[in-house]
């Protein structure tokens, strides 16, 4: 029956709280690896939390990708939160424009009718580039405005996955493989401990830099993620999962 359904989501949700150790877990039903309409579902999660939590005036720093698209997609205009800024989590990470964080950026606040604010870094960048660029002051300003955020809103991807989408060179292709890297978030790449294998080089927020938030919102569904899922929770700090059931499922079976 429906109420069943219903209660069979508040367990799996419950369980998974108390396995990763959350204050938050919403899981809707479906698997995103199969229909895309799973992920519009998980983006349309993440915008009523949202609306739930975000007051007026408050910075949300938000990644890339597909998932994090979806969250563009199904914005409406925040009620609570007139005057919201929507800010890049991180320098370029080599995806796509339609799936690059300034874009998704930019079309959240247009929905929400916030404001929002660019980050323009080339990308990759070289170590003599990157200390250079992070002294500059427009630069400087933003990135301040990223590490105060409030909320944080992000995605998790497999790592081979990710390094492949980006074009990753093959080095760092030989890297993330040998070291067995599972997870990546924030141009992080970790293994099954959660143990940074490789990281991106590029201005904004640092892993480190999540325990500053209020509220970190994590957004991952599909069951090829879960062993990125299961990994990410060991190495940061996050309080709330946005998740399908395809991947609750497998996240109570793993370690
Ligand atoms: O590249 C931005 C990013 O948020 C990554 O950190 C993450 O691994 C990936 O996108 C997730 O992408 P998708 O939602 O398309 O699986």
């Amino acid at each position: 029956t429906f109420i069943n359904e219903i209660s069979k989501f508040r367990v799996l949700e419950s369980q998974i709280k108390d396995k990763l150790q959350l204050e938050h877990v919403i899981v809707i039903p479906g698997n995103s690896d199969a229909h895309e309409t799973v992920k519009e579902q998980l983006g349309k999660a993440c915008v009523q939390y949202l609306s739930s939590i975000l007051s007026a005036e408050q910075t949300v720093a938000i990644t890339g990708g597909t998932t994090m698209s979806e969250v563009a997609n199904m914005m409406t205009p925040l009620a609570h939160a007139k005057n919201c800024t929507f800010v890049p989590a991180r320098g370029g990470l080599g995806e796509q424009v339609e799936n690059q964080a300034n874009t998704i950026c930019a079309e959240m606040a247009k929905k929400a009718n916030g404001k929002y604010r660019m980050l323009y870094v080339p990308d990759p960048l070289s170590e003599e580039s990157y200390q250079t660029i992070k002294e500059e002051p427009a630069i400087k300003e933003i990135v301040e405005l990223i590490h105060d955020a409030a909320v944080v809103i992000h995605g998790i991807g497999d790592a081979v996955t990710m390094a492949e989408r980006r074009k990753a060179s093959s080095t760092v292709m030989r890297k993330i493989k040998d070291k067995h890297a599972v997870s990546e978030a924030f141009g992080y790449y970790l293994d099954k401990n959660g143990e940074v294998v490789h990281k991106v080089r590029t201005v904004g927020l640092q892993l480190d830099d999540l325990k500053n938030a209020n509220k970190v919102i994590t957004v991952a569904g599909g069951k090829s993620k879960t062993q990125a899922i299961l990994s990410f929770f060991k190495q940061a700090k996050s309080d709330v999962l946005i998740t399908d059931e395809a991947a609750a499922n497998q996240l109570l079976k793993g370690d």
